[in-house]
């Protein structure tokens, strides 16, 4: 079959290849890959920046945003032929640490969790692949290719819940937030922001095009510019952009009480002049939480499930922007100015 496979930390070596079936042991469930989402981590593996090629390999299926159709449920699962699926990302360190051992692999302590498509497990862009069948998750029939927005959508579940969390500490009925980076996750923090009655806004560098209508289509403000020019101090921040000057910003931008959510993943960058004390003084005479948030567990992939089913699917089809079939797995890495989010298609949903 075919698949898009790398080897880690050499750039330039992703390639469209013929690899074997699935190993039975990648689990029980039989699934059909309909299509895979892009994000910055993929992009990230393919540059040679990050990944982990299998235990005893050199090359790794890439791929994490999943939606497949069971082929072969397998003799010990509730899925029927048929059924739309994801699969998780994340699975537990084998030791395992106290939060792997209660299911919180997202939470992991010891840093030996494995990810698929990501680190030392295949993921996902093949023509078919296996899961365990406490590892897949059942899509809502209705939601047809919308499915492969499930994986980021759980990333800013999880997001929310920590913010949710943290504000638990003390008296705190946010109002507003902020969201900075209206990519997927920035757009889809933006839709739980509303699903919540808060006042969402978004900022990002973009003047026109499809962010800021994606925006205003939500009922929330887009901003273009700085995180100090919204006029505003937000009760939470979700920062989704991983850019220093940003996360900075929006440091010092927070309400009093505020929490910041970290969940972007960026490097270098230009360096920021700030002070490390000034900011922390800040951070301690107005009580703010900057917290950060990796992955999910199985309870925000069921929660993200109820959020997608939930929102307007008309909406949630205009974030993917582009739809390419694996042959072309290059130009769906490859960042073009309106893309939102790009899926490698690899069947009908
Ligand atoms: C994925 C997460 C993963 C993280 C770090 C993100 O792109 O969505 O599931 O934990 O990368 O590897």
């Amino acid at each position: 079959m075919k698949a898009i496979t790398v080897e880690p930390h050499k750039p330039g070596t992703a390639r469209l290849e013929d690899i074997p079936e699935p190993d039975a042991r990648g689990g029980s469930v039989l699934v059909e890959a309909i299509a895979v989402g892009v994000c910055g981590t993929d992009v990230e593996i393919v540059e040679g920046k990050y990944g982990w090629a299998p235990e005893g390999k050199t090359r790794l299926v890439l791929g994490h945003e999943s939606l497949g159709r069971v082929i072969d449920p397998g003799p010990s699962s509730s899925f029927k032929r048929g059924d739309l699926v994801v699969g998780i990302v994340r699975r537990p360190d084998p030791v395992p640490c106290p939060n792997c051992a209660v299911g919180e692999w997202d939470m992991c302590r010891n840093g030996q969790y494995t990810e698929r498509g990501i680190k030392q497990i295949d993921g996902f862009m093949s023509e078919r692949w296996r899961s365990e069948p406490e590892y897949a998750v059942k899509v809502d029939p209705s939601l047809g290719l919308l499915g492969v927005l499930l994986e980021p959508t759980t990333v800013v579940t999880k997001a929310w819940e920590q913010v949710l969390a943290v504000g638990q500490r003390a008296f705190w009925v946010p109002e507003t937030v902020l969201v900075t980076g209206a990519g997927p996750i920035g757009l889809l923090a933006a839709l739980i922001g509303k699903l919540q009655g808060l006042e969402v806004h978004v900022l990002d560098r973009v003047e026109s095009g499809a962010k800021p209508d994606l925006v205003r289509a939500l009922g929330a403000t887009y901003h273009s510019g700085s995180v100090a020019d919204v006029g505003f101090q937000p009760d939470v921040i979700v920062e989704c952009t991983g850019v220093g000057q940003v996360i900075g910003d929006s440091v010092k931008a927070v309400a009093a009480g505020g929490v910041v959510c970290l969940t972007g993943v960026g490097s270098g960058g230009r360096t920021v002049g700030l002070n490390t004390a000034d900011v922390a003084s800040n951070v301690v005479l107005r009580n703010n939480v900057v917290v950060g948030s990796v992955n999910a567990n199985k309870r925000h992939w069921y929660r993200a499930g109820r959020v997608l089913a939930r929102a307007d699917h008309a909406w949630l089809a205009r974030l993917i922007s582009r739809c390419e079939p694996p042959a072309a797995f290059t130009h769906a890495l490859a960042r073009q100015p309106d893309d939102i989010k790009v899926v490698v298609q690899f069947a009908d949903a």
